[in-house]
């Protein structure tokens, strides 16, 4: 048994089943024990790849993106380039080595960059020492100062924690019960709990109407951190980019998932050695985020999405000159990009923007 999961059984013990949030919280942000807080999941090595970590294109045509923004904006002379969530710190270096192309933005950005992990906040710092802007990390997104705002969370909002619905059959009339994490018949290990009279909030109106039997999701935590960039983008002028694998539609079903050794797993086997995450619904970002004031594009296809910003064109420009090992790399990587079987259309692309700009890059409107 892992250390996290003796903790978890003995919390369950003294205080009852926890929901799906408090389990993903313990699982992956406990202080000392959390998934994220004690080393680099990241890469071949480590339990999963993500698009930055496959080709340095992804975060090239970002980087650009959020230069376009700021032209948009009129080039204000200070901005704020946000990520949250940012892993190795190999996209924000990406991004910034391209948007030096765009004359004036490096003199104008500073990096902030939200992670609540130690581990790798000194990967990120490794990334970016060589880098010509400043850069300083937050624990959260409102610590990061006023100013016009450039955001990006690529595989940031599904490792925020969501809560799971079922709804109950005749006798329970309309009602909810909330699937939990509680003890097994012997009291050691972990098993899966019904707790009635628990109701969901934020429920969007596609599942209100969900058939007896059906499992909701609803993530206040993320609805909240998309309400806060939608208003800081309103108040101050900007953008965000918010990338993930997820649905355009809400619609019922079990989305939680643990990943380790690039395998999925049990996701109450190993809490703290395995990444425990869910689907992003992309609907209800978009209701919280224009309910507080910015405009929403997309959510496109991450496929179309880079095919828009013109990764095709990128990757012919790569492959000039390139050896052949190389010009079969940059291939790999795009196909694994933009291919509609690999993360082309699993993952998905949403703008938010400040409505008296233009429309964001990309998106048609
Ligand atoms: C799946 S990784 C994605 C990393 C990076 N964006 C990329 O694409 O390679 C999730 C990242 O979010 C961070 N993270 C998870 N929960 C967080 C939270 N509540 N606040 C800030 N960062 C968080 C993790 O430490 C990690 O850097």
């Amino acid at each position: 048994m892992t250390a996290l999961k003796d903790h978890i059984v003995r919390r369950i013990g003294a205080e009852g089943p926890l929901g799906v949030d408090q389990y993903m919280a313990e699982a992956l942000a406990h202080p000392e024990l959390g998934y994220y807080m004690t080393g680099d999941p990241l890469g071949r090595a480590g339990d999963f790849v993500t698009a930055p970590e496959v080709s340095q294109m992804f975060g090239e045509l970002i980087g650009l993106w959020c230069a376009h923004v700021w032209t948009q904006m009129d080039r204000p002379p200070l901005v704020h380039l946000v990520e949250l969530g940012p892993g190795r710190g190999t996209l924000m270096a990406d991004a910034l080595r391209a948007a030096a192309g765009v004359e004036g933005f490096l003199s104008a950005a500073e990096a902030h960059l939200v992670e609540i992990s130690p581990a790798l906040q000194k990967r990120q710092r490794r990334s970016l020492k060589v880098l010509a802007v400043p850069v300083s990390w937050h624990q959260r997104f409102a610590e990061v100062p006023d100013a016009p705002l450039l955001v990006i969370a690529n595989e940031f909002l599904d490792a925020l924690p969501i809560r799971q619905f079922v709804r109950l059959g005749e006798d329970g009339a309309d009602g909810w019960a909330e699937r939990c994490v509680g003890l097994d018949d012997a009291g050691e290990g972990l098993a899966w709990v019904d707790r009635d009279g628990a109701s969901p909030t934020d429920l969007p109106p596609a599942l209100a109407d969900a058939p007896e039997g059906a499992l909701i999701e609803v993530s206040p935590q993320r609805s909240k951190i998309a309400a806060e960039l939608a208003a800081a983008i309103a108040a101050r002028g900007g953008g965000a980019l918010l990338i993930d694998y997820g649905h355009m539609i809400s619609a019922p079903g079990d989305t939680l998932q643990a990943v380790k050794g690039h395998r999925y797993h049990d996701v109450l086997a190993d809490p703290g050695a395995a990444d425990v995450t869910a689907h992003v619904d992309f609907a209800a970002i978009a209701a919280a985020a224009m309910q507080a004031g910015a405009r929403v594009s997309g959510p496109l296809t991450q496929g179309a999405f880079l095919t828009a910003l013109g990764i095709e064109a990128r990757a012919a420009q790569l492959r000039d000159g390139a050896t052949p090992r190389q010009a079969g790399e940059i291939l790999e990587g795009l196909k694994r990009l933009i291919a509609p079987a690999e993360m082309g259309n699993l993952f998905k692309v949403m703008a938010l923007s400040n409505s008296r700009q233009p429309a964001p890059e990309g998106f048609a409107t």
